[in-house]
């Protein structure tokens, strides 16, 4: 196991911090580009957060997409489909009371349902407002409440904003620079504006940098340098691009246990660094 927390005052004014919180921080993760990280950071996010020797918050992951990709990391498929999806709280006439699945002793899922297609929305007019109902039900039970979207920007993208203190968007690092993100924070800026004021956006967290390619470190210095106050951090926090994040989550273990070769130590440190930063920024 590899865990290397070299600063313990970090975790200790994680831990003062939400216990000064009544309740539980909503935060989503949203970006309408797919394969940009929505999964991961959103996994990482938890699993920082969850961990005993780490962020030790009681901890939800709400997955919204219907590939499921984030609950088939925590739980087999079949198991599963023997639990309440997150579909249960858009459906009906009143928000049910869903019941989340153990996955350890401070991580809970609610997990996505396969077909989201044949999901026939209540007609009531609070459909985006559910998410919102059905996590208030539970919210006391937790310190952080994580979803995890689809890459749309659709109803259930939109209810993720409603329900949530914080959004953090990844970020695709490329030569497009941030020119596909207008329609998010516009997206953003409409719910700030009507459903949920105090909506923070913790600015775009670049994923997959690749510290040994001089054309995309070219890239993401001219993005520092020309929006830094689109970037969670002005850009000084970013996630590495790494095989073994995936190959970890693959093994549905943290990266910080997965393995002690070298390289893998410093993904691990730079996860634990990313998301114990993100945590920093909560309530902050
Ligand atoms: N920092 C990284 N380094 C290396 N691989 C990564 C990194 N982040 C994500 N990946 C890989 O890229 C792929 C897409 O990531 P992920 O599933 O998190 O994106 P997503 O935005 O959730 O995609 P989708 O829109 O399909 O839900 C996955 O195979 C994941 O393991
Ligand atoms: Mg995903």
């Amino acid at each position: 196991m590899f865990r290397n927390i070299t600063n313990l005052d970090y975790l200790a004014e994680i831990q003062s911090r939400f216990k000064r919180f009544d309740t539980a921080k909503v935060v989503a993760v949203a970006q309408q580009k797919g394969g940009v990280g929505k999964t991961t950071i959103a996994l990482n996010l938890a699993l920082v957060a969850s961990d005993p020797e780490i962020g030790n918050l009681k901890t939800l992951v709400i997955d919204q997409d219907s590939s499921r990709n984030l609950t088939t990391r925590l739980i087999d498929k079949s198991e599963a489909l023997k639990y309440a999806s997150v579909l249960d709280c858009y459906t009906g006439d009143d928000t049910k009371t869903i019941v989340p699945i153990k996955i350890s002793g401070n991580l809970d899922l609610i997990p996505a349902h396969s077909d989201h297609s044949s999901i026939k929305y209540s007609d009531a007019f609070d459909v985006p407002y559910r998410l919102k109902q059905a996590i208030e039900k539970i919210k006391t039970n937790y310190d952080l409440i994580v979803i995890d979207n689809p890459g749309d920007l659709d109803k259930l993208v939109q209810a993720s904003l409603v329900a949530s203190d914080y959004v953090l968007p990844p970020l695709e690092i490329s030569d497009y620079g941030v020119d596909g993100i207008t329609e998010l924070f516009n997206k953003i800026r409409g719910v700030q504006t009507t459903a949920n004021f105090s909506l923070v956006n913790l600015g775009l967290l670049p994923n997959e940098v690749d510290i040994n390619s001089n054309d995309h470190q070219e890239y993401f210095e001219k993005l520092k340098k020309d929006v830094p106050e689109l970037l969670f951090k002005k850009g000084e926090v970013f996630i590495h691009k790494a095989v073994k994040i995936g190959e970890a989550a693959n093994k549905r273990v943290p990266i910080w246990e997965f393995t002690s070769e070298s390289h893998a130590k410093k993904s691990a440190k730079n996860i634990i660094d990313v998301f114990t930063e993100v945590l920093l920024s909560i309530g902050e």
